[in-house]
């Protein structure tokens, strides 16, 4: 929330003022609230259940008497410290009421420092990490007056192709909620109303992540089962964990859109989740409703939304416009309306609103310190996924070299390293690769660098013949390539996830000089680089890297730092393959090698059953080109001695899993150790492997240590086909192991007396 307030509001007495401190946080809903409730008239009661957009120097005259008239509850887009001061002022001083405001923003990865988006946060596998960036993000929006963030978002994303999977924590319920959980904590702190903790908003409920072809805001169908199972568990686990609030998804979730989906919004959340926060709609999605042919008018979609419990109306004004009619017909009752309202007011006073409705930068640390630089380029390196290190080509030894090109439209762009959702970065702070690179080595190596592509999109070669002459006088090309910023996020989709532009082009050019080439990809989502990689001797994947992307690569490539991410997602080897992900059902004809067939090896005119005759394609091997969970060390991992606690389980029990991990490389290295079950036999039917628990641990060179697991029967609770969340009893596999397709394997079964 905002720092101690620089003005007192007017409309609050010293002793209600000393009152709302004594019980910030205790009581469920403090009379002070009960009271200002009661005296509220309807308009205002609906103003408080509307969210305006602002963002200027100037205030419009607008939204200054919106805010006069109690019309607004919040805004969003507003950064400028003065004028959310200058905000707070008019709704406290100037309001009948002096109700504050909640002043909204898309902190997504950073506020002014730029941490590495969220898909590459989630390949650190590191709760303490993602907890840290959001923490730093939180302290840094809170000095221009943000008391609440669209952030984390956690829709399950399984298919690269939606450019919002660069927003996501990747493809896994596990993982998804671990890591949603940590970004909560850090956003929120342990109470709202200290200094530098921000309101968080679990996003988008629910389904969005599974859009038709990967389209943004387009359909889903998901069947209910596969919903529980797969979509909801992280949005359950951050209500658990006490997230603020939640927003409501665009895409209409099996024919109801989700802003106006009682089943979800009421049913689920509130009825069977018990959430006490309040749900905000995305942006001009209660309008959306007409659009989507689910409303005739905007009354209809205003009555829709408020019916299914959207309590606060992002942009549009169909709830200002509408609500009171529908109040006086009788369509909605004051009730619902309250409900809405109580929730509203209670997170202002959570945060501390009413007490300190006005921000002071000074009492919070000053954006882009150092500290939180050093943060960033932490959570960089631990982000970056190795994935191809042949004959340990990395890390490169300065000592040894003599010159290096240093090539690629990425290699040296502060813009394009820091990702989707930057709104308050600046990339004068980013640290590229080449600055970082040069920095390290100090004049120690020669060093050529080639833009070689304008952008990453270009199809101009022009330039290549330098940049392949640069390459045949260096001992190491590193390119650093990708996809540029806009090419992911919101509504930034692609039908095709290579390399754009000429970049494949440029990597033949290169790799045909013969000298070694090391491939730094920086990108918003997995790319299909399964041609790429017998050109290359090393693939360091590194998403967005953010502001100190550059020194944190450059630590990477030169030892300074042991690379240690794994991927949250699965890389396919052909778009055709999407959604290709590991937890996948196995089918009644799974694809096996001894049955698979090649198209290319077909005898010609062969009978229509002669082939494997299984779940996969002819034209790709049905495996991933990099399976969820990989990522390669420069040391190197081995595992021995599993040992489970016992082989049968009672409901209600748990299992100890123990597992004798060694460092058998020469230097220090992390490693995410991984557990993994099947239930072989379900009344519905089970993913042929579902992470249950991860552990990043550090080891020496040569170092043992066992690491274990407790694996409680809970954990393995499904939605069964009456929708019922049950544990069955029968036959268990279990995995530990560095990916989701490797590890030591055991056995075990849940025995129901
Ligand atoms: C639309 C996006 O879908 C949502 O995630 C974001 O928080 C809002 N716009 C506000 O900018």
């Amino acid at each position: 929330m905002a720092a101690t307030g620089l003005l007192m509001s007017s409309n609050l007495s010293i002793e209600a003022s000393n009152q709302i401190n004594e019980c910030a946080e205790t009581s469920p809903y403090p009379s002070m609230l009960i009271n200002l409730q009661a005296s509220m008239t309807t308009e205002e009661k609906i103003g408080q259940m509307s969210q305006f957009f602002s963002h200027g120097e100037y205030i419009s005259e607008h939204l200054a008497e919106s805010i006069r008239q109690g019309r607004v509850g919040s805004v969003l887009n507003e950064v400028r410290l003065h004028t959310v001061n200058e905000l707070q002022r008019l709704a406290v001083e100037e309001s009948r009421l002096g109700i504050p405001l909640l002043v909204g923003r898309d902190v997504i990865h950073g506020f002014n420092t730029i941490f590495p988006i969220p898909l590459g946060q989630a390949a650190s596998w590191c709760s303490e990490t993602v907890k840290q960036c959001a923490r730093i993000s939180a302290l840094e929006a809170a000095t221009v007056g943000v008391n609440w963030t669209f952030a984390p978002m956690i829709d399950i994303s399984r298919d690269p192709r939606w450019g919002r999977i660069a927003e996501s924590l990747g493809e896994d319920p596990h993982l998804c909620s671990v890591l949603g959980v940590a970004m909560v904590e850090g956003f929120q702190g342990d109470a709202l109303h200290k200094d530098g903790n921000i309101a968080a908003c679990a996003k988008h409920f629910a389904g969005y992540g599974a859009g038709e072809s990967g389209r943004d805001y387009s359909t889903v169908n998901i069947p209910e089962n596969e919903l529980r199972n797969v979509y909801l568990p992280p949005f359950k686990a951050v209500a658990d964990a006490g997230v603020a609030t939640f927003m409501s998804a665009f895409n209409d979730l099996n024919g109801v859109p989700a802003s106006g989906n009682k089943w979800l919004m009421t049913d689920i959340l509130r009825q069977e989740w018990n959430y006490p926060g309040f749900v905000v709609s995305d942006w001009e999605s209660i309008q959306q409703l007409t659009t989507h042919g689910f409303s005739k008018d905007n009354k209809d979609a205003a009555y829709e939304a408020a019916n299914a419990g959207i309590d606060m109306e992002m942009v549009s004004t169909t709830y200002l416009d509408h609500l009171p009619d529908l109040l006086a017909q009788g369509h909605i009752s004051i009730q619902q309306v309250d409900t809405a309202v109580t929730k509203i007011l209670q997170l202002k006073w959570q945060l501390g609103l009413f007490d300190s409705p006005y921000t002071d930068a000074s009492m919070l640390p000053v954006p882009l310190n150092p500290e939180h630089l050093q943060i960033a380029k932490d959570a960089a390196i631990k982000s970056c996924v190795l994935l191809k290190n042949e004959n340990n080509i990395l890390p490169l030894s300065a000592e040894s070299l003599h010159s290096i090109a240093i090539i690629g439209p990425l290699a040296d762009d502060p813009y394009e390293q820091l990702g989707t959702w930057i709104f308050d970065g600046d990339s004068q702070y980013s640290q590229t690769c080449l600055q970082a690179i040069e920095q390290l080595l100090l004049g120690q190596v020669s060093i050529k660098h080639v833009k070689a592509m304008q952008t990453s999109r270009s199809y101009n070669q022009a330039d290549f013949k330098q940049a392949v002459d640069s390459a045949s006088a260096a001992d190491v090309a590193v390119l650093i390539l990708g996809e540029e910023s806009i090419l992911s996020g919101e509504a930034h989709c692609r039908a095709e996830i290579g390399l754009p532009g000429c970049q494949e082009q440029l990597i033949d050019a290169i790799a045909q000089t013969g000298t070694p080439i090391v491939l730094v990809i920086m990108a918003g989502r997995p790319l299909t680089i399964e041609d790429i990689l017998p050109k290359v001797d090393a693939v360091l994947f590194a998403w967005h890297p953010g502001t100190m992307g550059g020194p944190a690569i450059a630590d990477l490539l030169f030892g300074k730092a042991y690379p240690s991410g794994k991927l949250p997602v699965t890389f396919p080897r052909k778009v055709g393959q999407v959604p290709i992900y590991y937890a996948q059902k196995h089918s009644g004809k799974p694809a096996t090698e001894a049955t698979y067939v090649h198209m290319d090896d077909i005898p010609v005119r062969s009978p229509q059953t002669s082939l494997g005759m299984a779940a996969t394609h002819l034209d790709t091997h049905f495996s991933p080109l990099f399976p969820f969970g990989f990522g390669l060390s420069y040391t190197q991992f081995h595992y021995q001695n599993l040992e489970i606690s016992s082989k049968t389980l009672h409901l209600g029990e748990t299992l100890t899993i123990k597992v004798l991990l060694t460092n058998t490389g020469k230097i220090e290295g992390e490693e995410v150790v991984q557990l993994y079950i099947r239930d072989l036999v379900g009344s519905v039917t089970r993913p042929v492997k579902e992470l249950k628990d991860f552990k990043r641990v550090k080891l020496a060179a040569g170092e043992s240590d066992y690491i274990t697991f407790d694996l409680c029967t809970d954990k393995l609770a499904f939605y069964d086909r009456n929708m019922q969340l049950n544990i069955e009893a029968g036959q268990f596999h279990l995995w530990v192991g560095g990916c989701s397709q490797t590890g030591l394997r055991d056995e075990f079964e849940i025995i129901d007396d």
